[in-house]
This record gives structure tokens, sequence and C-alpha cells, in this order.
């Protein structure tokens, strides 16, 4: 083979390379062990002795070449790769982002999380309780015998029992209030926010809503005490002064009841139609803690008296984010979530 014929041979295999794998292949088939300049270089043996030291020097002269040659045949082809990759990945930069959109809590969620944060300041504890009751904390405890009319009156979800007691959706969590009276120590302020259930669907009313539940047990709880502390509440949730006034009511568990109202936070009073033109909101139930629910809890009422209040969350949420109608709340409905965000 000639020097001209093998420098041929590899421009032909370098002007239709076009990968680095496929160069290497081309490297070994010239310079490789088994390469044809290799085998030149082993043919020197079968010439004459005189005549080795130039045909060695023309065969490296050849061997240079071929070097030379597949370095310049890899940076184009390098050079060619990058080109390739460079388009494939290019991007429009004027096309518009893919936002990341950020969610939003729900309104009875920024409710529940302004009056946690209000009591925690105020010393309470959180506390919660199961949803599926027994009928013993639900109604027993809270002063609500069986064939008392109470319990027809709160439209009880039952559920089948497996046990000798009869389980139900709590219908209030005042339940909660009867499981921190068993598991605290007295002293006692906590409040229970969370999900009731009672069996009634209408504009006003869904079959699962939210309450919140307050009870305090101290040597010195007054009624007044519980006054104060719910124009406070009032006031830091719906961020301005509030007026309030305490109506005499009936609670079984407790004694004296009252159910509160609060001048209406949208119309100051002047009257409208959240308020049905009469200037008032009814917001919530409360009470001095009746003495026969701490004696079944086996609290000395010679020592300590008690009171609390339960309120509608989803109530509370509805007027402070002037949420026309309760159903919204629990549609799912994203247009609507969004305007929390
Ligand atoms: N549990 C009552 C209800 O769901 C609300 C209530 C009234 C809770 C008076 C109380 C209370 O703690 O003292 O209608």
């Amino acid at each position: 083979m000639d020097k001209a014929f093998i420098l041929r041979q590899l421009d032909t295999a370098l002007a239709t390379c076009s990968s680095l794998t496929v160069l290497e292949h081309i490297k070994a088939d010239f310079l490789g062990k088994k390469g044809c300049v290799t085998e030149l270089l082993k043919q020197l043996r079968a010439l004459p002795l005189d005549e080795r030291p130039l045909a060695g020097q023309k065969i490296n002269e050849l061997k240079q070449v071929v070097l030379e040659r597949m370095d310049s045949a890899r940076n184009a082809l390098e050079q060619m790769l990058v080109a390739d990759a460079l388009q494939r990945d290019t991007i429009d930069v004027s096309l518009p982002g893919r936002s990341v959109e950020s969610g939003s809590h729900h309104p009875v969620s920024l409710a529940t999380a302004k009056m946690v944060a209000f009591f925690t300041a105020a010393g309470f504890m959180v506390m919660q309780g199961p949803e599926i009751e027994d009928d013993y904390h639900n109604f027993t405890a809270l002063n609500v015998p069986e064939h008392h009319p109470a319990r027809a009156m709160h439209d009880t979800f039952y559920v089948d029992s497996p046990f000798d007691v009869n389980l139900l959706l709590r219908t209030h969590t005042s339940s909660v209030q009867i499981r921190a009276l068993e598991t605290q120590t007295v002293p006692l302020r906590v409040i229970t926010p969370g999900r009731v259930y009672r069996c009634d669907s209408d504009l006003t009313h869904t079959p699962m809503f939210h309450q919140l539940e307050g009870l305090v047990i101290d040597k010195t709880s007054t009624f007044a005490d519980l006054k104060g502390l719910l124009l406070a509440f009032m006031e830091n949730f719906f961020n301005k002064r509030c007026e309030i006034r305490l109506r005499p009511s009936y609670f079984p568990f407790t004694e004296p009841s009252a159910e509160v109202d609060v001048r209406c936070v949208l119309c100051d009073g002047a009257g409208c139609r959240v308020c049905k033109h009469t200037g008032w909101l009814e917001v919530l139930g409360c009470g001095m803690v009746h003495p026969s629910v701490l004696e079944t809890a086996g609290i000395d009422t010679d020592a300590y008296s008690g009171f609390a209040f339960g309120l509608g969350i989803d109530r509370f949420a509805m007027l402070a984010y002037q949420i026309p109608d309760l159903r919204m709340m629990f549609d799912n409905d994203i247009r609507f979530l969004r305007q929390f965000s």
C-alpha cells in the first residue's frame, strides 16, 4: 500500500464520519494494532537492513500526517456537535413563562387561625376531640340526659356502633369541654376548634360546619370576665370597636346562659340585609358552666367555677369577609377561593 492510497482512504473515511465513536474506529483502522500504518511498520523487517531507516522515516512521516488529519477532523466534529446541541436547545425567550400558582387558605381556616391566635395569646390551650363521639360526651355529661328534648333539637347523625355505647357525629364542640375536664387539671383555659355535624341543609345550614368552643375553669372566673373576654375577642376578630349585648337564654350545660349579639359589623347598627334591619347580629352562646357538669367531672364546685362559650366559625368568617351565602364555603369553586390569597 502506498502513502497516497492510505491518505485517500483516510480522507474518504473522515469525510463521512459523523460521530466521535466512528472517529475512534477510523483511528483503530489506521493506527491501531492491526491498522494499516502499523502493518507497514511490521513489514519493515522484510526489507534489507540498509533500506530500513529511510523507509521507517517515511512511515513515521505518514503516521504524523494521519494523526494531524485525525486531529483536525476531531475538532471539526466537536464544533459541529456543539452547534447541533445549541440549535436543538434553543429557547424562545419571548414566550410567556409558566407561572407557579400559589394556593390560598380557605376562609374558615383564616378565621380559625385568627381566633386561635387571639385565644392562645390570652393563655388558652388548643384541644381537639373526636368527630365520632359517644352520647355521653356529646349529651349526658353536658347535662342533657336521655329523653331530654334538647337531644331531639340537635338533629343528630347516629353512627352504627360495634360497642355498647351509642356513637354519633358530634353536634357541637361542647363535647370537647368534657374531654378537657377529664384529661386536664384545673385551673383550665382551653379552646377547641373543629368540625361538627347536624342533619340539616338549607340556605343557612350545611350538614357539616365549624365551631369554636371556649372553656375557663378557675377559682375566680365570673360572668363579667366572660363578657370582657368576648368583647376583646370580637374587637380583635373584626378589627374594630364592637358593642355586644347579652340576652338571657337556655343551654343545659350552663346556668345562667346567654346569647350574645354584636352590633352589626357591616352597617354599624343602621340596619341592613345581613342583620335583617335589627342592627344586631346573634353570634354565640355562652354561660357559667352548670354545677352538675363540673360535679360529673369531679370538680369541687365550692372552690371552682367556670364559664364556656361556643360560636360558629363559618358565620364569623362570612361576616368578616362579607360572604353572602354559606354554601359558597363548601362548593370548592376555585374562583371563590382565589379571592382569599
Ligand atoms: N353548644 C352550643 C350549640 O352548639 C353552643 C354553646 C352555647 C356552647 C353555650 C357553649 C355554651 O359552650 O356555654 O348550640
